[in-house]
């Protein structure tokens, strides 16, 4: 089953709750929220005050994405304010596999994201132990951004290799995702798909979701008259 993750940074903040409400009834099974902290990033964007003061607004799944310094020393409070699964970059952290072991014993899901520079054979050593793997397709740091083309490659590759060694782990697509290329991010391998501004942007929350939604059923091969494909 494939899943979309609404970005929050391309929300409209000041309808904010209004906006997750249509994101989830529109069938966005997760919530992304990019924590930024302007050092690991340029950007700052926002905390666990945000993520407390929405949660219940929306059952979704709250996946958290740190691009942040030091994310050891936050895991506690970032699962206490509402966190489903977090991530972190594997570029800033010091001993992933203690981190990873962390987020599990607050009761959360772990993922591990890699920049476009680092290379894919780094996450291998972890794949026993995450639930997710966050390829991001842009530089990390803003919404609005084109999606870089090696992003396919570099998802295939982990695809196959979590394929031929039967892991259960779900590959994340973050960074230019949007309706005319999340047919061939599919094919590539991924299974969650963050966007942003695909769905905050332009026309409205819910025909933008509708149309992942079309893409994904196509590919999971429920045609919409109940054939199968
Ligand atoms: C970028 C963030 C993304 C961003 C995606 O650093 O991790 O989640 O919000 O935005 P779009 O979909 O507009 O590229
Ligand atoms: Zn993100």
């Amino acid at each position: 089953m494939y899943i979309l993750a609404p970005s929050l940074l391309a929300a409209d903040f000041n309808i904010l709750g209004q906006q997750i409400r249509e994101t989830e009834h529109a069938g966005a099974k997760y919530l992304h929220i990019d924590v930024m902290d302007g050092m690991f990033v340029p950007s700052i964007s926002f905390g666990m005050p945000l993520i407390q003061s929405i949660r219940p607004a929306s059952r979704q799944f709250f996946d958290v994405h740190l691009m942040i310094v030091h994310p050891e020393r936050h895991i506690r409070e970032f699962t206490e304010c509402g966190a489903d699964g977090i991530t972190f970059h594997l570029e800033a952290a010091e001993n992933a596999a203690e981190l990873i072991r962390s987020i599990h014993s607050f009761g959360a899901k772990a993922g591990i994201s890699i920049k476009p520079g680092t290379p894919v054979e780094a996450v291998y050593p972890y794949l026993e132990q995450v639930e997710m793997i966050l390829i991001m397709s842009v530089e990390p740091g803003a919404g609005g951004q084109s999606f870089m083309p090696e992003a396919y490659e570099r998802i295939r590759q982990l695809r196959d290799y979590i394929d031929a060694h039967e892991l259960p782990v779900k590959i994340e697509v973050d960074g230019g995702v949007g309706k005319k290329n999340v047919r061939k991010i599919i094919d590539a391998g991924a299974d969650i798909f963050v966007a942003g501004s695909a769905v905050f942007k332009k026309r409205s929350i819910s025909s933008n979701i509708s149309q992942f939604m079309e893409a994904f059923q196509e590919k999971e091969g429920i045609r919409k008259n109940g054939k199968d494909k």
